[in-house]
């Protein structure tokens, strides 16, 4: 039986590092429980890589050109079990390295890798805490789809970033617009969900149906995930003190989930629903 129910409470902002830290540890239980999602597609995702395909989204692909004739290196944070990672590999990256707190991901990333004989290294470790032996080599520092939302202290991560890029490398992200959140999802229309835009923060139980669904575990014995909504602006502003230099920010209509699954037709495009930013280190 599908899984309706994501069962969520607000919950105050991140106060102090641990605080940071246990969310993150929380968030590692709960996607080695999600992850299996991934775990079940492997053999297509192999197969999809294997033919040569790139999962980069047609705004990343824009951004970021002609990788085959920039970028030596990527890192990816948050790069799930790596299909995104793996299709950087397709689009002319010679070696790509994947970072991702979740064992599950990890493990599925190592499979495929093997399968496929990849030029791919992989960490398991909260993004924070991405290795000094990787400082000052990457020409592109790339964040997918669905990744800001899951760390609570966006100081320490943008440090991270500035330390991994080579001089002249870049930061690409390409994420969910934070105005989605002020958004009920289950309305056919915009309906707003009572969240505060500059300081929003919840955990959950439960996954939502358009993404990793049922996981076979009832809802309340579900290990609880902990999210944050970041606004652009503090996205835009903890980069550019980090460090690096704002190129590109983009606000686009394309959804890359859906979110909104019940909204209605002639409203589709009439939000942003992604953003896109590109930031590169002097
Ligand atoms: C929505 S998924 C990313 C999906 C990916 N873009 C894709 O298309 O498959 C978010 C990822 O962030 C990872 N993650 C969450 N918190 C993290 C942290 N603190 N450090 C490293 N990875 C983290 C999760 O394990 C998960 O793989």
């Amino acid at each position: 039986m599908e899984q309706k129910t994501v069962a969520y409470q607000i919950e105050p902002l991140a106060q102090n590092i641990q605080d940071v830290r246990s969310r993150h540890e929380a968030n590692r239980v709960s996607w080695n429980q999600g992850a299996q999602r991934y775990t079940e597609e492997l053999e297509d995702t192999i197969e999809f890589l294997r033919a040569g395909n790139s999962s980069l989204h047609p705004v990343e692909r824009r951004n970021l050109g002609d990788l085959r004739a920039w970028c030596r290196t990527a890192i990816h944070l948050q790069c799930a079990s790596g299909r995104d990672t793996l299709s950087l590999w397709n689009e002319g990256v010679s070696r790509v390295i994947g970072v991702d707190i979740s064992d599950v991901h990890i493990a599925n990333a190592r499979r495929i890798t093997e399968v496929l004989q990849a030029p791919a290294i992989w960490y398991r470790c909260d993004v924070l805490d991405t290795p000094h032996e990787l400082d000052g080599i990457a020409s592109l520092v790339y964040t997918g789809r669905g990744a800001l939302c899951w760390l609570h202290d966006l100081n320490r991560w943008a440090d991270v970033i500035f330390r991994l890029l080579t001089s002249g490398g870049v930061v690409h992200i390409l994420d969910d617009h934070p105005l989605t959140w002020l958004f009920d999802p289950k309305q056919a229309t915009f309906i707003y969900s009572g969240f505060d835009y500059f300081a929003h923060s919840e955990s959950s139980q439960g996954w939502s149906p358009n993404y990793i669904g049922d996981i076979g575990i009832p809802v309340p014995q579900q290990a609880r995930k902990f999210e944050r909504l970041w606004p652009i602006a503090e996205v835009f502003q903890t980069l550019q003190r980090a460090g690096l230099t704002i190129e590109y920010l983009g606000e686009h209509p394309d959804a890359y989930w859906d979110c909104f699954p019940h909204l209605k037709p002639e409203l589709i495009g009439r939000i942003p629903m992604t953003f896109s930013l590109l930031a590169r280190k002097p």
